[in-house]
């Protein structure tokens, strides 16, 4: 049987609700302050975990009591964590974030124990990945160790889903080995080597199914540019026209991680054997789920919310 590996950020989420975000030089008064267990990597393994789909994580934290509690709360989402390590010297990885009360987010990451996953190291720990195997990334790890993953993982016939966030240019020669990858629209011109925002950026609906288009042709076999609460665009090498793939209306309480909650979708769907388009649908799914929740692991749903609500359209959040 394949496996869903994730190999990326863990960190420890310090989030303010704030009425809306300061100006530079501005002091405001915030609504809350909570500590989340977070990451890009943690998050997209908790909803693979949630969707019961066993997954793998590689990944480094700190030797200190976050680092602790971050991998026996994997262990309890059952989170297979032989992959990760806790390695002296380092802080777990920090991310500061704001969250207006639109629910959209401002995030700030210091890496800290992130940082020690290296090259040497990640593939030692990826040893039994194997032809048929899907593997997650993000960009909250070191590049080099991520390019060197991808030409391991490619080479044994696993695929690799990399979300391009934090955004970053995708050096062509790995984008030739991506499987599939997950930008959204800021994201995806920056990754495809392109200024945002500028002439030949995405912008606008055509302009999204356009970025699509353009990361195929960088390279990599599937492109699926993410629009938020519109869902998302996708091309791919074998049905190259871009097609809008409408996502799910709901009241949105803190959009952190809906991205990473639609790649442990997108993962969870496309290894059940579902076609791109519907597994596009799936992923919508639960990234519009996961918005309806504060903090970006609590607020993954469960494989039973995601059928309930794809089902009956509607979700409950008890
Ligand atoms: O995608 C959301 C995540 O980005 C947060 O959990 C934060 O830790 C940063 O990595």
């Amino acid at each position: 049987m394949s496996s869903i590996w994730i190999v990326g950020s863990l960190n420890v989420d310090l989030v303010m609700k704030v009425d809306r975000f300061p100006e530079a030089g501005e002091s405001l008064i915030g609504e809350s302050f909570e500590t989340f267990l977070g990451g890009k990597g943690g998050n997209q393994a908790v909803a693979l975990a949630r969707l019961e789909a066993a997954p793998r994580m590689v990944g480094r934290v700190g030797a200190d009591q976050f680092g602790t509690r971050y991998l026996e709360a994997l262990r309890r989402e059952n989170v297979d964590t032989r992959g990760v390590r806790q390695v002296e010297g380092f802080t777990t990885g920090t991310a500061f974030i704001e969250v207006e009360s639109t629910g959209q987010n401002r995030i700030v990451v210091v890496p800290g124990a992130n940082g020690a996953l290296d090259r040497e190291s990640a593939l030692a720990d990826l040893e039994a990945v194997r032809a048929g195997d899907l593997v997650l990334m993000q960009l909250e790890i070191p590049f080099e160790t991520i390019w060197a993953v991808i030409a391991f993982v490619h080479e044994r016939g696993a695929t690799v889903i990399m979300d391009p966030a934090p955004a970053a240019r995708i050096p062509e020669e790995v984008m030739s080995r991506i499987g599939w990858i997950t930008p959204n629209e800021h994201e995806a011109s920056i990754a495809a080597g392109r200024e945002p925002g500028g002439q030949e950026g995405p912008g606008g609906e055509d302009g999204l199914g356009g970025a699509a288009r353009l990361l195929l042709e960088k390279g990599c076999a599937g492109a699926i540019v993410k629009a938020g609460s519109r869902g998302a665009f996708l091309a791919t090498r074998d049905d190259p026209e871009p097609r809008h793939i409408p996502g799910f209306t709901v009241d949105a309480v803190d959009t952190t991680a809906a991205g990473d909650a639609f790649n442990g979708g997108l993962a969870w769907a496309l290894s059940r054997g579902q076609a791109p388009d519907e597994a596009v649908r799936t992923a919508n799914a639960v990234a519009a789920l996961s918005v309806t929740g504060m903090g970006a692991q609590t607020a993954m749903p469960r494989r039973s919310d995601l059928e309930h609500f794809l089902a009956k359209g509607r979700y409950d959040r008890s």
